[in-house]
């Protein structure tokens, strides 16, 4: 599970920055919205939705949470960090991406639904990036890529 999740974290991330690009050029440069647009709106919500799933069973089985109380205050950052900011975070990121493809496909005009997708999936891809527990973080870090042996 813990593969699978840290693998997941390259599709969403991928997907979002795809998705973010083709917004910003079909907005800026006037384009159609074409099914392979919509296409790609509604994909990048399904992995993100899968690796949400994935983070709350993990949540429930990984041995780094099993004593974990938000209640208590003696937590070291590592569980604080994995119970309750990243999964914070991670979820209300998710719930901006699931709005902004919403409200996307909802618009009345190209320009407006690839607009509304660049804001809101820009605003979901920095709250991602920010809760991502990378190497390079001052908060718990973990590896780019975890392998299932
Ligand atoms: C887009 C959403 C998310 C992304 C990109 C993401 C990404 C990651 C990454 C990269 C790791 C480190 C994996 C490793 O150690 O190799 C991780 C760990 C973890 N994530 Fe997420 N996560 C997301 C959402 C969630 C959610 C919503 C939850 C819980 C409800 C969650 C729970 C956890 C837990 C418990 C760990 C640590 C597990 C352990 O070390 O045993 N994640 N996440």
């Amino acid at each position: 599970m813990l593969f699978l999740h840290s693998l997941g974290r390259w599709a969403v991330l991928g997907g979002l920055v795809y998705g973010i690009i083709r917004a910003y050029r079909g907005w800026l440069g006037n384009q159609p919205f074409t099914s392979l647009d919509n296409t790609v709106r509604h994909s990048v919500a399904t992995v993100a939705h899968v690796q949400l799933m994935l983070g709350y069973a993990l949540y429930f089985v990984t041995p780094l949470l099993q004593t974990f109380h938000l209640r208590d205050t003696e937590h070291d950052p590592g569980t604080l960090f994995f119970g309750f900011q990243h999964v914070v975070v991670m979820t209300v990121a998710v719930v901006v991406l699931t709005i902004g493809s919403a409200r996307a496909k909802r618009q009345p005009s190209s320009a407006a639904q690839f607009r509304t997708m660049a804001l809101w999936f820009t605003a979901a891809l920095l709250l991602i990036f920010l809760a991502i527990p990378w190497p390079f973080s001052p908060l718990p870090n973990r590896p780019y890529f975890r392998f299932p042996f």
